[in-house]
């Protein structure tokens, strides 16, 4: 699996040009394209990158690549990160490292995304990876009731858990907040359940990437597929 994700990064790496502004994922698989970044920018590519989370940032300053802030520059010419489920319309969900709020926000302020991943991540519908929405501490219990609302309205339901670390705590994202996973199987229409999920007041963003990815790149046993979104 590792050597698909490896496969997937090098497409998308071939699609990076001498003086790109870079949207930098995070997760096992984009972890590869930084990696392979870093290889073209020790050989002279002259690119600078936007990190998606700390643990990108620290890999990204390790290889050697140049980095700035959205503060510095507010726009970035390509984004490439990983994703934990990718449907035929090529919308996503993301947030399984729990980086979604920042990876939003970076390709949210890019031209292009390319999203990499290994072929296991196609879905013919969204769901089936637990949905996680990104919420304040503050008033969490009026904010699960707001999204069990929101579940009903969009025709879904099922399990909601608060994420926790590995050492049994709860799991803080970059931003300070807290991450609910929401175990919905089957999301039959994934732009109405983002749309009701944003409008409510202590969700600070949800895993659903509705219309941000352009290129998929799809490594699997019988090679690559690249899906253009239509
Ligand atoms: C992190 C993400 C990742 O892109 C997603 O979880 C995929 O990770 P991996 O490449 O390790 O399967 O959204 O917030």
């Amino acid at each position: 699996m590792d050597g698909l994700k490896r496969q997937a990064a090098a497409r998308a790496l071939a699609e990076v040009r001498d003086g790109m502004k870079l949207g930098l994922g995070t997760g096992s698989t984009a972890k590869h394209f930084v990696d392979l970044l870093g290889e073209k920018v020790r050989s002279g590519m002259k690119v600078v990158g936007v990190p998606t989370s700390e643990a990108t940032r620290a890999q990204a300053e390790a290889c050697g690549i140049a980095l700035t802030t959205l503060d510095e520059i507010d726009h970035l010419d390509l984004t490439v990160d990983g994703t934990d489920e990718v449907d035929p319309a090529l919308n996503l969900i993301k947030g399984g490292g729990g980086a979604l709020l920042r990876e939003k926000i970076v390709a949210a302020a890019s031209d292009r995304m390319i999203v990499i991943a290994d072929d296991s991540k196609w879905v013919d519908a969204l769901g089936r990876f637990p949905l996680p929405i990104e919420v304040i501490p503050f008033g969490l219990a009026a904010t699960r009731a707001e999204i069990a609302e929101a579940f009903a309205e969009a025709g879904v339901a099922g399990q909601t858990v608060l994420r926790t670390a590995k050492d049994g705590h709860v799991f803080v994202t970059d931003g300070g907040h807290w991450i609910i996973d929401a175990h919905l199987g089957r999301i039959a229409d994934a732009p109405r359940l983002a749309w009701l999920l944003s409008v409510i007041p202590g969700v600070v963003e949800h895993g659903l990437f509705i219309d941000f990815a352009g290129t998929v790149v799809l490594a699997g046993a019988q090679g690559i597929r690249v899906v253009e979104r239509r």
